[in-house]
């Protein structure tokens, strides 16, 4: 199987499966000298970590890491880094029963279509299990970024969940350590509670549902972004689209620039900088120095006990209803994930960009 591996200059593959032994990311080009350890990295798995508060998986993933080669005394050698996650709360006894059966909405069947055969309990490499990998390397590449940058911040938060959004809100009011405090990592708390109720009401009814996150990085420096295939916005969007669950990806002002005029939808300029920021960031593929602002769209959960049809892998007709450890919302354990992929992405581009000698 290709395909697990990620960037250039930072690169990053994830390997494992849901309900195997364990996971893991091995990370090829990390710079020597960046001081890590296990516990800064299990702090931003414990982000993405399942809460005990009805509204994600009642799975108790505990998510502890180990750093199996790359650091030495507590800093980066420059070689691979090596970090593994094993799996300890794995109950497959409720695949079972769906053995062999298509999850509507899940990755099975198109698996079972490529390889001829496909790991049923929890998704395989498909489940949002695999996400853990990415925090990990998602952790080191922050820590890069924050010490090579200044003034670097990375932040994500719920803008809607089930169709309940907030309102506009100035970015500048918001910091991280603030924001991962509510339970869906929605900075108004009034409309955190609706969210919340949202979901709980879906899971009532056998349902789940998906939503919106908007990802924020300030202070990136401008020019980073190779033309024309590698442009930031390319890369950004291959690395968030690759998240299982998301399914659209915009920028700045994203689909509806389209309804703009042209003098509505430029970000004028004067020798301050620019007066707006509706490019999200990005122009031309290339960061112009202004925040990058992306919002990712993240589809309902698949897995739900609502009775659906779908059929077998002989091609019978079949109706499923999905028991086990489910997350409702992805939101917010995906909103971690969402912010290491632009962290990975950013720095791939910012070690590029020091190689061909780019302004500083
Ligand atoms: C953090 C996270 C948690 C997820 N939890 C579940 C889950 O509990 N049950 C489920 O069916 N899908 C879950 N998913 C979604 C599936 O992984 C995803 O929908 C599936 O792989 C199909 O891929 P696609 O939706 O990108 O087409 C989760 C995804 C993420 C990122």
């Amino acid at each position: 199987m290709g395909g697990n591996t990620y960037g250039r200059f930072f690169r990053i593959t994830t390997w494992g499966e849901s309900h195997g032994k364990a996971l893991g990311v091995v990370i090829d080009g990390c710079p020597p000298g960046i001081s890590i350890n296990e516990e800064e990295i299990n702090k931003e798995l414990s982000l993405r970590r399942p809460k005990s508060d009805g509204l994600s998986t009642s799975r108790k993933e505990e998510d502890s890491c180990e750093i199996l080669s790359g650091v030495f005394e507590g800093k980066t050698l420059g070689t691979p880094i090596s970090i593994i996650v094993n799996n300890k709360d794995v109950d497959s006894s409720s695949y079972e029963k769906i053995k062999g059966v298509f999850r509507p909405g899940h990755a099975d069947y198109t698996y079972f279509k490529k390889y001829g055969l496909y790991d049923y309990r929890g998704g395989g490499r498909a489940s949002g299990r695999e996400t853990v990998a990415r925090v990990a390397a998602g952790a080191v590449a922050r820590k890069i970024l924050e010490k090579e940058i200044k003034g670097f911040e990375l932040f994500s938060f719920t803008k809607d969940i089930g169709g309940i959004r907030i309102s506009e809100i100035n970015h500048n009011s918001l910091k991280r350590e603030e924001i991962v405090k509510d339970r869906l990592w929605c900075p108004d708390k009034k409309i955190s509670e609706q969210m919340a109720q949202q979901i709980v009401k879906a899971k009532s009814q056998g349902e789940s549902v998906g939503g919106i996150v908007e990802i924020v990085a300030k202070n990136v420096p401008l020019g980073l972004g190779e033309p024309v295939f590698d442009k930031l916005e390319a890369d950004l969007g291959k690395g968030l689209l690759s998240i299982g669950a998301v399914k659209g990806v915009e920028f700045g002002g994203g689909f509806n620039l389209s309804n703009l005029l042209g003098s509505e939808s430029n970000d004028q300029m004067n020798p301050k900088g620019f007066v707006t920021n509706r490019a999200g960031g990005i122009v031309g593929g290339i960061s112009n120095g202004e925040e990058i602002v992306i919002r990712v769209a993240v589809k309902p959960i698949p897995s739900i006990s609502k009775e659906q049809k779908t059929i077998d892998i002989e091609g019978n007709e079949r109706s499923i209803k999905i028991e086990g450890r489910h997350d409702p919302c992805a939101i917010p354990r995906i909103n971690p994930v969402c912010e290491s992929m632009v962290a990975i992405t950013i720095l791939d581009h910012l070690l590029m960009q020091k190689s061909i000698g780019g302004i500083k």
